[in-house]
């Protein structure tokens, strides 16, 4: 039994195969057309799938899309009737929604009576949900979509048992965990979609202030919220947005209203210099939202009496929230979906079919996130030897795996800056060790350097930690498996001078723990760098620079190329400049 897994017309499309219960592959479109967040079909990432799979259109069973256009109809409805423009958007969403099977056939260049497979429609925080659930290693498990806006509404709830969720509650648009993040972040000058981490990471410098106003913004409600709506513009300026085309990355409006610059004061425009204001606004904003959902998570642990709990949605992004899930509420396991955001209700949305509705039992675990396009030892090397590296002086070795990994430690412990490309790219945004930029986690100057050699990033923004995940107890606060970058710990204080460039301003870092299971080579990587240094952590960030990630070993080598990377390690070549 085949599912095609599909987010299309929305940012961070994506497509997943999922062949008899098992995940084959999942990608994003973006690491194909190089768009961040790209929205639109995501034909590529499909080819890519069946490829992987090794199937023809033909058979696939069933094709499960995360939207369902008649989701909370009468609220949509009585929104239409209020706003003319949001009414000629629903047409519009409509129509893209019902040509679904028409792109798919186009994408093989054949007509669409050749698809045999049933398409299903799943609704948005149940396809988030079932990301979570159907994938984790959890037979029954409290679950939360927190999220910006889908299908109509911002949140969801419920338990899963085995083969079935149930859900037990929503909250609908237009209250929203996920806007009044991205509402504030707005006004504090960060206007690009996505740009919410930015914030998150702003908040650690700063002393929260205006909390009571934040708590005006956003008031808990029974087992949810409900936002503070003279703060907003999109409960009368539309809630959808209007998704660009897939050569476009998603833009939105200004979500916030006057009345939020009345309480709070002026908005940062882009180019202003960030003040002591703007951090204090930014840790403000950061507490609410984890009294809220921290609150929310405590009262469905209550009400579940479950130690288990799976999160999805745009707000489980929210790492720093996620690592004081232990001490704020009955919850004592978590898993949360590498591509927690939308990219990951392609996932979803086909185990949600195979399970929900078709009843199938659960036989598969997503235990590490490498699902995305791998190359052969062949395929490298052709790279290798297109690429400039091989003309303009670059020493290229090729060695074995042992010998590499030596190698490839020393040179991070002399402060060089390595590029590292492995095996099938990561599902989600984080690098995981298969597509990352690795550094000396020892170097206090690490930061200022990559940032300027490489990244090319606010100053503020911390890097994350790669450790051993039998070492994270020693030198973590918190030992629970972090194998997404989806959690932050408090680095223990006797072990913070000793990784400063991993280590937030607050003390936390937003740490991936590495087993030899999940990821061998990068292990022995982080292994050797421990052999040779005491320190079982390396520095670990995404290969790109201001571009979706690198996914093919060709845009390795041309990132590599371009930035002032010290060495490249490309499967089993190692390159260094001379
Ligand atoms: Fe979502």
């Amino acid at each position: 039994m085949n599912i095609l897994g599909i987010n299309a017309y929305h940012g961070n499309a994506s497509a997943a195969i999922v062949c008899d219960g098992r995940l084959v592959a999942a990608v994003e479109e973006e690491r194909f057309n190089r768009v961040k967040y790209a929205a639109g079909f995501p034909s590529q990432s499909i080819r890519y799938c069946l490829k992987e799979a090794g199937l023809a259109l033909q058979d696939l069973n069933y094709v499960a899309v995360p939207r369902n256009p008649y989701a909370r109809l009468a609220t949509k409805l009585f929104y239409a009737m209020r706003m003319p423009s949001f009414a000629r958007e629903r047409v519009k969403v409509l129509a893209k929604f019902t040509s679904i099977p028409d792109a798919l056939a186009h994408t093989f260049d054949t007509d669409p009576k050749a698809i045999r497979a049933r398409f299903h429609r799943v609704e948005h925080h149940q396809a988030h949900l079932a990301s979570a659930f159907f994938v984790s290693p959890f037979e029954r498990a409290a679950l939360l979509s927190a999220d910006g806006l889908g299908d109509f509404a911002s949140t969801m709830w419920g338990t899963g048992a085995g083969k079935r969720m149930k859900i037990d509650g929503a909250v609908a648009f237009p209250h929203s965990l996920g806007l009044f993040y991205s509402a504030v972040t707005q006004y504090l000058g960060f206007l690009k979609f996505g740009d919410e981490y930015k914030v998150m990471g702003l908040a650690a410098y700063g002393e929260a202030e205006h909390l009571d106003v934040f708590r005006d913004i956003v008031r808990s409600n029974g087992s949810g919220f409900r936002l503070g709506l003279d703060y907003f513009t999109h409960h009368h300026a539309g809630p959808e947005m209007s998704w660009a085309d897939a050569d476009k990355t998603p833009t939105l409006g200004q979500m916030f209203s006057e009345n939020m610059e009345k309480r709070l004061g002026p908005r940062r425009k882009p180019e202003e210099s960030l003040e002591p204001r703007h951090r204090n606004l930014a840790a403000a904003l950061q507490m609410r939202l984890e009294e809220i959902y921290l609150g929310m998570l405590k009262k469905l642990s209550e009400r579940t009496k479950l130690k288990a709990v799976c999160l999805a949605g745009g707000v489980a992004f929210n790492c720093v929230a996620n690592g004081k899930i232990f001490d704020n509420t009955g919850f004592e396991q978590v898993y949360v979906h590498p591509a927690a955001g939308d990219a990951g209700l392609a996932v979803g949305a086909a185990y949600y079919v195979w399970h929900q509705v078709l009843g199938q039992p659960r036989n598969f675990v997503m235990d590490h996130a490498y699902w995305g396009p791998g190359y052969t030892g062949e395929q490298n090397r052709r790279a290798v030897e297109a690429s400039g590296v091989s003309r303009n002086g670059c020493r290229i070795e090729e060695l074995p795996e042992d010998l590499l990994m030596q190698r490839t430690a020393a040179i991070i412990a002399e402060g060089k800056i390595l590029g590292w490309f492995q095996g099938r790219a990561e599902w989600g945004p984080r690098a995981l060790g298969n597509r990352s930029i690795v550094a000396d986690p020892r170097r206090s100057e690490m930061k200022e350097i990559l940032n300027q050699r490489i990244k090319h990033r606010e100053v503020f923004r911390p890097f994350a930690p790669s450790i051993l995940a039998e070492a994270t107890g020693e030198w973590f606060e918190k030992s629970h498996p972090s194998p997404f970058m989806t959690l932050a710990y408090a680095v223990r204080p006797e072990k913070r001078d000793k990784i400063p460039a991993p280590t937030h301003v607050d003390g936390t870092g937003r740490l991936q723990t590495v087993t030899c299971e999940a990821n061998p080579r990068y292990w022995k990587l982080i292994k050797a760098f421990e052999q040779q240094t005491g320190v079982p952590v390396v520095l670990n960030t995404s290969f790109n620079d201001n571009e979706p990630i690198v996914c093919r070993p060709e845009e390795a080598l041309d990132c590599f190329e371009r930035t002032k990377m010290d060495a490249l390690v490309l499967g089993d070549f190692l390159i260094t400049r001379r």
